[in-house]
């Protein structure tokens, strides 16, 4: 820890119920107890939170991910934020791991929301001065924000996860064209390696049609790299098409956001397949243990997040939490 003018007294870190155990790592990165709150169910349902301490005037960080079950976990944020604001934090900082509601960003036929931005209003209303967030699933939605807004990349930190690894004969394969910037960011961090992509189509929201290979993959192991693993039907269809194209039987998924939503079989079923070596993920999303598969292997973003707060606390600018983060912007 470096030192800084700021001292750690006027701090607060506090969680909701979705990454308690995240919120333990970056606590104790930064030599700080999480902050005493009660948080709890009525019996009707509704959430009730209460702060055990003072928080007057200091520096609040909240870390919860919008993962599922969504409503759930962005209810309980909303009214963390608004006990905040009432007793008179000096600033609230949402750590936002992992930001639901990311995929509705842009109407795509008429007549829908557009609940990323949604979210952002609800944030903002609620009292939040600032929103931290790693890998959003479209880098746009920092401009849905007219408070500050950081977004963060665990791509460094999944690449070095990789390290002697992929395979010199490997490609970085997107799963589908909205992911083509993230292969070629993974690709010159693993030092220049070939791309392809997947044009997929999507004939429902939980059904996914693979159409074709672009690019060169027969006799390479693939590396997929993805932000989301939902169902895993995208990757599922993935693995299926590069195999048929006569990829390398050895395939590595690498991918931030572990959701893993629906049943642990069906995510066995999907993610399963013997060709698939190991899937890397971060912990922006804690893995319940009946979906902790064999080949999951999970980096922590607890680092990236505490040098964060760190550097939001001192004023200090946070554009080079890591080396090498100029060439690796978010995608
Ligand atoms: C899609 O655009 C995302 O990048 C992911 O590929 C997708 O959200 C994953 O969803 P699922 O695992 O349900 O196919």
């Amino acid at each position: 820890m470096h030192d800084h003018t700021h001292s750690h007294s006027d701090i607060g870190l506090y969680c909701g119920s979705a990454n308690p155990a995240l919120a333990a790592s970056v606590a104790d990165l930064l030599g700080l107890p999480l902050g005493g709150r009660l948080l709890r169910r009525f019996p009707d349902s509704e959430v009730h939170f209460q702060i055990e301490e003072s928080i007057r005037g200091k520096d609040i960080y909240i870390v919860q991910s919008t993962s599922p079950p969504v409503n759930e976990h962005l209810m309980e944020l909303l009214i963390m934020i608004d006990a905040f604001r009432r007793a008179s934090a000096g600033r609230i900082t949402c750590l936002i791991p992992y930001y639901g509601y990311s995929r509705q960003e842009k109407k795509t036929t008429g007549r829908e929301p557009i609940t990323a931005k949604l979210v952002a209003n609800l944030l903002t209303t609620a009292g939040a001065n600032r929103v931290v967030s790693i890998d959003l699933h479209v880098p746009a939605i920092q401009g849905f924000f007219d408070i500050g807004m950081d977004h963060l990349t665990a791509v460094p930190l999944l690449v070095e996860a990789l390290s002697g690894r992929p395979r010199p004969n490997s490609v970085i394969v997107a799963p589908d064209v909205g992911r083509v910037k993230m292969a070629e960011r993974f690709a010159h961090l693993l030092g220049d390696r070939p791309i392809a992509f997947l044009h997929k189509r999507r004939s429902s929201a939980t059904a996914v049609d693979v159409a074709a290979v672009v690019g060169e993959v027969e006799g390479r192991a693939p590396l997929i790299v993805d932000d989301i693993i939902a169902t895993g039907g995208t990757l599922a269809q993935a693995v299926r098409a590069l195999l048929a194209a006569g990829a390398r039987p050895e395939i590595t998924i690498v991918a931030t956001h572990p959701l893993f939503a629906g049943p642990a079989e069906t995510i066995g079923e999907r993610l399963g397949h013997p060709a698939i070596r190991e899937i890397l993920v971060t912990d922006t999303v804690s893995v319940p243990p009946d979906k902790q598969l064999p080949t999951l292997r999970t980096v922590s973003v607890a680092p990236l997040l505490a040098e964060t707060v760190r550097r939001l606390h001192a004023h200090e600018s946070i554009s080079a939490v890591f080396p090498r983060a100029a060439e690796v912007q978010p995608v």
